[in-house]
């Protein structure tokens, strides 16, 4: 320990000694120099641009020994730059330049210059095509991405990009740095089929606002919207309605007819047409197929799997209506269908018109008679006039279908029981009119010839003297309440005798006799 403490303060020594002599031949060797530190050159310069002077005493001759890319050259003790440096090109930003110092019976010496190549923004972005095609599907989720179309630019990050138009409805950009285009809006194919939009970069944000150089580009970008199978068939005609988002088309239905025990060749006829789906997604048409699901009793009837024509395989032996629920459904993906009803009505085949009991009536009304009166049977008394029409293929001669009607006259109108009503007050002697019953369900009619006479009001007993006035109805009332209590008091006095255990058979006979009479 003590020995190579002691040793220390001696080594020491010798170093200092050592670097004093070396320094002091160094001294007398150095030729040139260097300031100290790299020297910064921003790229694109000019041609011969000074880099750095070399101090040396004026017989000092120099001369560059290591010249990346010969891209130097001295003039005098300055170094110089022979054309413009590209930042981009070089492999290193960072050159050093090694200038050789000589002199007459003096050792040659080099001495390095670090030159510091600085990047300036002298490259536009540029998109890798000018043209972007994206084909998407409809109804993708909002805020779902569709593309990143990135430009590159070899000077600058980040780039600074725009969609126009900016108020674009249906896309926009995840943010001003970042080109991945996200959908704003669902995107309908019914609505709309083809975008086109401009993706404006710029390597500067604020590029106008200030003096540095700045560059931009743009790309066309052109969006084909895809119709996705998102629809089930619809049946023709139907009635749109929206439900949020969801397109719908509503079928009512179709409706025929059919003759009982009577089998129809070829299609049936139904109303409002034939049954028939159509792809409710506009572009698709996908081919659809029929088939009857349920209400095909017997299998009567049957459907055409690509036409939907129905025709019937046997005669109906049943009253109808007969309800078929049909399924169209898409051939390649059964998951979409639709549902809807055919009604059949079965139809009895009618032999005979409706025909009135008479083919001339008459019929009375007074001058005086009010709106709603009933034209009357005969001048004598206030009974109604009535029609009645008789349909021989029905037990009876009732059609439950007939209904009646009046033609050639405003004045009255027909009950479905045949009575006639007047509409209006009648000034004239008399009119005439045809009233005529027709069956609803086949269309078939008769007719009759009705004449009404009008009589002077005179003898028309007005309806106030017809109907009883409020004061008779009380009257009525009270001798009705009289005779109840009377007739429970006579029931109870008999009841309370058939308990004293004497009444006979005979006497119950009795008591009956007196109630009903009572009642009476
Ligand atoms: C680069 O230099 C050329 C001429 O050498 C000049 O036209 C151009 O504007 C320069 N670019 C920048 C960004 O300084
Ligand atoms: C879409 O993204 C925006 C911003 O991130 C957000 O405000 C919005 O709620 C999102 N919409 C949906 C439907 O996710
Ligand atoms: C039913 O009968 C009527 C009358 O005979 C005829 O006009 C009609 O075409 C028939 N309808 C059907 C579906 O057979
Ligand atoms: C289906 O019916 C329609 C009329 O309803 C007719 O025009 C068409 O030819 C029919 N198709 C077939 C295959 O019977
Ligand atoms: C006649 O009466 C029937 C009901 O019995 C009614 O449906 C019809 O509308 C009436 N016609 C007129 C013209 O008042």
């Amino acid at each position: 320990m003590e020995v190579k403490l002691k040793s220390k303060p001696d080594n020491v020594l010798l170093g200092c000694v050592a670097a004093v002599c070396f320094c002091t031949v160094c001294w007398a060797q150095r030729l040139c120099t260097v300031p100290p530190g790299p020297v910064t050159i921003p790229e694109n310069n000019t041609a011969d641009v000074q880099v750095v002077k070399i101090i040396s005493s004026s017989d000092v001759s120099m001369s560059v020994a290591v010249n990346p890319d010969d891209l130097f050259y001295i003039r005098g003790n300055i170094l110089m730059v022979k054309r413009g440096l590209d930042y981009e090109s070089l492999l290193s930003p960072t050159l050093v330049v090694w200038v050789r110092c000589s002199r007459a019976g003096a050792r040659t010496v080099n001495e390095s210059v670090e030159v510091l190549v600085e990047n300036m923004n002298d490259n536009p972005p540029n998109f890798a095509q000018n043209h972007y095609v994206l084909d998407l599907n409809e109804l993708l989720p909002v805020n779902s991405s569709v593309g990143l179309i990135e430009a590159t630019d070899v000077d600058s990050e980040p780039l600074y990009y725009r969609l126009e138009p900016a108020t674009d409805k249906y896309f926009r950009l995840e943010n001003i740095n970042t080109p991945r285009i996200l959908v704003r809006s669902l995107l309908d194919y019914d609505v709309v089929q083809k975008i086109s939009l401009l993706l404006h970069v710029q390597d500067t944000f604020n590029g106008s606002a200030s003096d540095e150089p700045f560059f931009t580009s743009v790309a066309t970008i052109t969006v084909h919207v895809k119709d996705v199978d998102n629809r089930p068939p619809w049946f023709q005609p139907c009635l749109r309605a929206n439900l949020g988002n969801a397109k719908l088309c509503v079928s009512s239905g179709y409706r025929g007819k059919v003759n009982l025990t009577e089998k129809e060749e070829g299609p049936l006829v139904l109303e409002p047409g034939p049954v028939f789906a159509r792809d409710g997604d506009k572009n698709r048409s996908e081919q659809i197929s029929y088939k009857i699901l349920r209400g095909n009793e017997g299998n009567i009837f049957q459907i055409d799997e690509e036409t939907g024509n129905i025709t019937m395989t046997k005669a109906v032996d049943i009253v109808g209506p007969i309800i078929l629920t049909v399924l169209a459904s898409q051939v390649t993906n059964r998951d979409q269908f639709a549902v809807t009803q055919v009604t059949f009505d079965v139809m009895k085949k009618s032999r005979n018109p409706p025909r009135f009991e008479r083919e001339r009536y008459e019929g009375f009304i007074y001058t005086s008679s009010i709106p709603e009166s009933m034209i009357l049977r005969d001048r004598s008394t206030n009974r109604p006039f009535r029609v009645r029409a008789r349909d021989e293929d029905f037990a009876g001669g009732v059609n439950p279908d007939m209904k009646y009607e009046v033609q050639y006259s405003s004045y009255v109108n027909v009950t479905s029981e045949g009575f006639v009503i007047l509409k209006r007050v009648v000034k004239t002697e008399s009119f005439a009119l045809q009233v005529r019953a027709v069956d609803s369900t086949t269309g078939e009619f008769g007719t009759a010839a009705l004449s009404v006479q009008v009589l002077p009001a005179i003898a028309s007993p007005s309806p106030s003297n017809v109907g009883y006035r409020p004061g008779d109805m009380a009257l009525l009332g009270l001798v009705m309440a009289a005779l109840l209590v009377l007739c429970l008091i006579v029931i109870g006095f008999l009841i309370s005798r058939l308990w004293k255990g004497k009444a006979s058979f005979d006497k119950i006979c009795e008591v009956s006799f007196h109630q009903r009479k009572c009642v009476i």
